[in-house]
Order: structure tokens, then sequence, then C-alpha cells
């Protein structure tokens, strides 16, 4: 298939033309002609196709609340070109099994690429380590291995992991939560965790256990990626031990950038979410940190959950939001809109780095004539009111409903392949 795309703005800069063939782009130039199907692209922002390094997609398991393509809708919709399916399913993505099944999914819904995170320990159990070097070998060929939803406590453990996926060249992506401080926890503990009478969860329960991990990935040598970092203690720890030289990368999710623990005043459990929203001062470092660069990724956390789960008490409900399909808007909104990030580290925070991260060949490459066309058109000028009964995601726990966000989706290209044409997802 030959796709010619007229008058994109490369990574928002000056109006060029991209002829795309054969999944690759084929050129770049000004005023390029071909007979092929023609995108008018003018005033679009063109980048690499986003790189999601964090997202559930609940098959196996779940189904009734998001499916691999159901996700793939939300992720192409997004913007995404790839998405890593985070490991705790039903069963637990803990084998070459299950992994390989996640991965043949995701190439029957062909709509993004579809990459199975492995879990670290057996059944997220935090006892044994799980099958990793099978899983690496796998067709999935997983190169991320977290137990998401729990923390890798054991320090011994966690230190093992770590020399195992050291010598797959793989990465621990730790969601760092110290359980024994968090028992019971339901938002941010603070001021105002203790007005609504709500469990806190305190900022030190993040920050110990990163504290340990960065010495520990130091000592051994190893790579360690940091899922949703929620604190400003969390930020500067990482910006520490890069200092050191350590090998960590951190992600920050939309929802973390955006959003503090005030939401939680009306006691409306679609603003539960592990790690919790956190304070109007945790948001500025998060965002300075994304901007420096100290933290790499912005990754989703897309999590689904079902109206029973969300639509209950604050405390008996299921921590988690929905993520793919507004993530660049809230980006576009907190971090360009506000002169902190340009368009070009958006492509870097969330295609370059992601890509690098994961280990994914053929995603976050540069837009240049040769690489595989895996291609997203954003209207940075479009503003829309997000109805959460108008997303692909099988649930509506959207952080977001009723909220006016800027940058539409326009187009998405998977190896040259249009997933997303106007705005409308092609299965
Ligand atoms: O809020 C969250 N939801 N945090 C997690 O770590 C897990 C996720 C989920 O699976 O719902
Ligand atoms: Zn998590």
């Amino acid at each position: 298939m030959t796709i010619l795309i007229q008058g994109a703005r490369p990574y928002g800069e000056d109006a060029v033309d991209v002829l795309v063939k054969d999944g690759v782009i084929a050129a770049i130039g000004e005023d390029l002609s071909s007979t092929a199907e023609t995108v008018d692209a003018t005033g679009l922002v063109l980048l690499p196709g986003l790189v999601d390094l964090h997202t559930h997609l609940r098959e196996p398991g779940r189904e009734d609340t998001e499916t691999v393509l159901t996700g793939s809708r939300a992720a192409a919709l997004g913007g995404y070109t790839a998405v890593h399916a985070m490991a705790n399913t039903d069963p637990v993505a803990d084998t070459a099994g299950v992994v390989e099944q996640v991965w043949r999914l995701g190439s029957d819904a062909g709509l993004v690429d579809v990459v199975p995170v492995g879990a670290v320990t057996v059944g997220l159990g935090g006892e044994r380590l799980a099958e990793l070097g099978a899983m690496a070998d796998s067709a999935a060929r997983v190169r991320v291995f977290s137990d998401d939803g729990k923390c890798v406590a054991d320090p011994a453990l966690m230190r093992r992991a770590l020399e195992y996926t050291k010598a797959l060249d793989g990465v621990v992506a730790q969601h760092a939560e110290e359980p024994r401080l968090t028992v019971g926890a339901q938002m941010h503990e603070g001021e105002r965790s203790a007005r609504l009478g709500l469990t806190g969860w305190p900022a030190v329960a993040e920050e110990a256990i990163i504290a340990r991990d960065v010495l520990l990935a130091e000592h051994v040598g190893a790579r360690l990626h940091v899922c949703h970092v929620s604190t400003a203690g969390s930020v500067e720890l990482i910006r520490w031990a890069k200092s050191r030289g350590v090998q960590v990368t951190a992600e920050v999710t939309p929802h973390h950038l955006l959003l503090t623990d005030a939401q939680a005043e009306g006691y409306d459990a679609t603003f539960k979410v592990n790690p919790p929203l956190r304070t109007a001062e945790d948001v500025a470092a998060l965002r300075a940190g994304l901007a420096d660069g100290t933290i790499d990724a912005v990754a989703t956390d897309h999590a689904p959950h079902a109206a029973e789960d969300k639509e209950c008490e604050w405390s008996a409900a299921r921590p988690g939001m929905l993520g793919l399909e507004q993530a660049l808007s809230v980006v576009v909104d907190t971090m360009v809109d506000t002169g902190l990030l340009t368009w070009r580290e958006v492509a870097d925070r969330m295609s370059v780095r992601p890509a690098v991260i994961g280990r994914l060949a053929g995603h976050g490459r540069p837009l240049e004539v040769g690489e595989p066309a895996n291609l997203v058109l954003v209207d940075p000028g479009a503003r829309s009111v997000v109805d959460p009964a108008a997303l692909a995601s099988k649930s509506r726990n959207s952080p977001y409903a009723g909220r006016e966000l800027p940058a539409r989706v326009v187009h998405v290209l998977l190896r040259g392949e249009p997933t997303v044409r106007d705005g409308e997802v092609q299965k």
C-alpha cells in the first residue's frame, strides 16, 4: 500500500510531504507527487506512533472490562502503535504459554503491536521467580517484567530478578509500594485523608522502595524501570540515582500530571487509583521531572474496571482509571500548552524512550526515509469534551469525563497501514 501524506508538520515543525510505501517512509520532501491515496495533513503534527509501557488489557480473565481487541482500538485511537500489556491478568502472564496467547491475540487484532509484560513472580505471589527466560525466548519476546498491581517487596527476590533480567537484556518495571506501609490505604496520606476519614497511602511507601531499588540496580549493574512515579520525593531520588550513573528509568501517568488528591472530596471512586493522586506540589515536581528528562516516559496505566467495581463505596472500589484515549491530550494540556515540552520532546517521552526501555525494534524511530511507517497525525488546535459513552474501551471509568481537552488524533499508521482514519478506528 502507498499513501502520500501532504503538508504534515514533523514534530510540529515546517510542513512537508511524506510518502509511505511498503510499510516504510519512502520519501520526505516538498511537493511530492504520487498516484497513491493522499491524506490531507495540512496543519497536523506528525509524530512517530506512540508507545505505551503500561496498559492493562484484562484478557485473559476479565473480558467483561476489556479485551485485547477493545484495548487495541482504544490504543490506536489514542495515537499508539505499540502497547505493553501488563501481567496481572487471570491467569497471570507468568509463563511462556500465557504471554504467547496475549501476543497472538494482539497480532490477530492487528491495530497496535501488543507486547506482553511477563510477571516477575509466580502468580504475582512475591515468593518465587517466574520463568523469565522462557518468556523472553517465547514468540512474545518478553523484555519487560513486572508484578504491577503489586510490589516485588522482598529485597532478596528483587535482587535475584534484577540479576536474571540483566542477563536477558530485560528490565524489571517496579510498582513501588512498600506493602507494610499501605495496609488498607485509600488515598494520598495528608491533611485531606484525615479530614475525609480515608486511610492514607504515604509518599514514603513509594520512595522507600525506589531508594532501595536504585541501590540494588546499582549493586547488580542492572536496568530498573519505576512505574507510575507519583511524588516529588520520588523524582528527587531518581534524579540523584541518574546522577550516580544508575541505569534507572521512570514513567509518569497522564492522571498524575493533571489531577490532585482534591478529586477525592466527592468520594467518586473513579478517582481512586494506585498510587493515589497526590498534591499540587507533587504534580508540579512530576511535570518538572518529565520536562528535564528525569522521568523518561509517559505511560498510561490504562486500568479498565467494571461499573460495579467503581460505582460503589470508595473503600470497596478497585483502584485504576482509563488512559489510552486521552493520554496525548492530557500531555498536550499539561506539558505542551504550558510550554514545558516541545512536540519533539513529546515524541521522545511518549514514543522514543518507551521503545528503547521496552527494546522494541521498529517503534520510536526518527521520522526519516527508510524507517518503519509507524506514525500518528495530530490536530493540535482541536478541543473536545470527553464523553465516556463514546470511548472504544469496554469500560467507562474515565477520570476526564466532561472535561474539555486539547488535541485530537486524526490518523494513525501501523507499518504503513491506516489503523485510524479521520478519527475512526479501522477494525
Ligand atoms: O490503579 C491501579 N490499577 N494501579 C495498579 O497498580 C494496578 C491497576 C489495575 O490493574 O487495575
Ligand atoms: Zn501499578
